[in-house]
């Protein structure tokens, strides 16, 4: 099947068919999500925590995003790429975003990128979009901003700071985005939010009524979950398997095989000399 584009999705929106989204980091989970047909992979910053073991997404920089994003396009043939771009690599001028916008599609092969903010960021969007490049907005929890948030918590739980959301998802569609991701609000807000944009919304932790829905790869599929050792999954995220058990299962049957003798068995031991030339060898 051919590739998704910006376009597909506002068609999907338009049809009222649902959007899948799911984060993927490196080759082998992109080909995954890719096989399975999910519409947009993103290449998240969410890496900084389920990948490379940091607390938040804030140590991540433009190098590692891009090694991270390659894998990811190198894995994927149908889902439209988005990149995130990291802390620190947009804000302090239009200029610069420009620069690391353009390095994601030429250097990191993603087909749009995504920043986080709302109104404040909304002049970012459109010179990125001006330039050529496509990009989804963000609002709601914005984890790049925990600094000033206090933690990951949830947003947009006043009737002022509610709408304060939508006014920056509308700045955002305004600015040219194609999408926005709505993380970490009531339902309703998410849904005022649906329904006072044109662009597709994308909910993670935002309730059913959204275009469509997000999660984290390590988080849905149970990377982490192991007995003696409590990840932290958030507890909008459905874990449609367990994944850490299944690897956990498999490393301590390799570890009992090989203290045991049995691995590798004559099944595992292909390489085998001629004859004349064992018994020369012997
Ligand atoms: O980095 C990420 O995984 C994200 C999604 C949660 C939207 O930004
Ligand atoms: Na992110």
């Amino acid at each position: 099947s051919k590739k998704m584009s910006v376009l597909d999705l506002l068609h999907k929106k338009r049809k009222n068919q649902r959007i899948s989204m799911v984060t993927a980091y490196d080759y082998p989970s992109a080909l995954h999500v890719d096989l399975a047909g999910i519409d947009i992979v993103l290449c998240g910053d969410s890496v900084a925590m389920v990948e490379l073991g940091y607390d938040t997404t804030q140590p991540v920089d433009m190098e590692q995003m891009l090694h991270h994003c390659k894998a990811v396009a190198r894995g994927t043939k149908r889902s439209l790429i988005v990149g995130d771009m990291p802390f620190g690599s947009y804000e302090v001028s239009e200029e610069l975003a420009m620069t690391n916008a353009f390095r994601f599609i030429k250097e990191g092969f993603t087909d749009a990128v995504k920043i986080e903010g709302g109104r404040d960021r909304a002049h970012i969007v459109e010179k990125i979009v001006k330039n050529g490049i496509a990009v989804m907005g963000h609002v709601g929890l914005t984890p790049q901003a925990i600094s000033v948030l206090g933690g990951f918590r949830a947003q947009g739980r006043t009737a002022v700071k509610a709408r304060g959301l939508v006014d920056d998802a509308l700045a955002l569609q305004e600015a040219g985005a194609f999408a926005v991701v709505v993380e970490c609000v009531p339902a309703p807000v998410a849904q005022a939010i649906t329904e006072a944009l044109e662009i597709p919304t994308i909910g993670i932790g935002a309730g059913p009524h959204t275009c469509g829905q997000v999660l984290v790869f390590h988080d849905m599929l149970g990377m982490t979950t192991h007995p003696h050792h409590e990840a932290f999954v958030p507890r909008f995220c459905k874990r449609y398997a367990q994944l850490g058990n299944v690897i956990r299962e498999g490393l301590e049957s390799f570890k009992q095989d090989v203290e045991a003798g049995t691995f590798p068995s004559e099944a595992y031991s292909p390489y085998k000399m001629p004859a004349a030339e064992l018994r020369a060898f012997q």
